[in-house]
């Protein structure tokens, strides 16, 4: 699988050359950033395949775990990117900024598609997380619906203190999860946030001891898939669209899924 070539489109690169690996065992599917060498810095490649990987995500899988091989989970975008040489066949920044303001914006739209399907509501997405977790690397982390975190595990969004911001699908779910107030404070101080502070602010589920993540992230994955697929996602699509309706909206969106679930159960053919 490792030396597959993705990308349906004009990208075509490999697993290995996006620094990933993907495997798919029955229900469950994991996504490894593996280039530990490099602290699993993201490029345009890895994008591209996380985006081709959530265009073919074969249709048993319910669990998808994104996890970083080596000390870090990811050290965020290849910092080769800001030099005028860029990532060999990739390009840099210098290259991406000669495009014009909607072309430029089509390029992050296609980075950002990557990250968008891990919210879908057939799958639940469990980003597992240790060592440092810096820029893509902290917004990967958020685009997940669970994280679960290793007690070494650092969080930070240095975007802002690079003089660029967020734009990798982050921004949203961290405020959703800790407020505009947390979510200015932690991007416009470029702080890192530890394990243990994140679990308290809501940013992570579980904090584990490094050498038990695995296991962890295993146990939750084997809870999830022990409720039954149709109600998982008539749920999370209940639960995600919470936010941006009113309480008697919200009542309504519970009705309509409700009838569908009790008709799927309980009608007589
Ligand atoms: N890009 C490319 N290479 C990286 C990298 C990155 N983001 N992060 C680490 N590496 C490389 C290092 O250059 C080093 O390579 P060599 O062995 O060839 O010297 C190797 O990985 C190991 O790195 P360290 O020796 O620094 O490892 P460490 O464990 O002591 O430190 C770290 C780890 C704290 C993550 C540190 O490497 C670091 O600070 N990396 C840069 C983090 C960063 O600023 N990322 C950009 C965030 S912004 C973003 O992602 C989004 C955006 O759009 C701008």
């Amino acid at each position: 699988m490792a030396e597959a070539t993705i990308g349906g489109g004009a990208e075509q690169v490999s697993f290995t050359e996006a620094g990933l690996r993907f495997e798919v065992d029955g229900e469950i599917a994991t996504i490894t950033l593996d280039r530990p060498e490099r602290r699993n810095a993201q490029t345009f490649a890895t994008w591209s395949a996380l985006a081709d990987i959530g265009d073919t995500l074969p249709g048993q899988v319910r669990v998808v775990v994104i996890r970083g091989e080596g000390p870090s989970f990811s050290a965020g975008i290849d910092l080769r990117m800001f030099t005028p040489e860029g990532v060999p066949g990739q390009g840099s920044f210098a290259a991406v900024a000669t495009l014009d303001g909607p072309a430029l914006e089509q390029r992050i739209a296609q980075a950002q598609r990557g990250f968008l399907w891990l919210r879908r509501p057939e799958i639940v997405s469990v980003a597992a997380v240790q060592g440092h977790a810096i820029g893509a690397g902290f917004q990967l982390a958020l685009a997940c619906d669970l994280r679960v975190l290793a007690d070494d595990a650092q969080l930070c969004m240095k975007e802002p203190a690079l003089g660029l911001v967020p734009d990798l699908t982050g921004t949203k779910p961290l405020v959703d999860l800790v407020g505009p107030s947390r979510a200015v404070e932690i991007c416009l101080t470029a702080r890192t946030v530890a394990a243990e502070e994140a679990a308290r602010i809501g940013l992570a589920e579980l904090v584990v001891a490094p050498g038990e993540l695995t296991e962890a992230v295993r146990d939750l994955a084997a809870a999830l898939l022990a409720t039954p697929r149709d109600a998982a996602t008539a749920t999370k699509r209940l639960l995600h669209g919470a936010p941006g309706r009113t309480l008697e909206e919200q009542s309504a969106a519970e009705r309509h899924e409700q009838a569908a679930r009790v008709k799927a159960l309980f009608a007589r053919s």
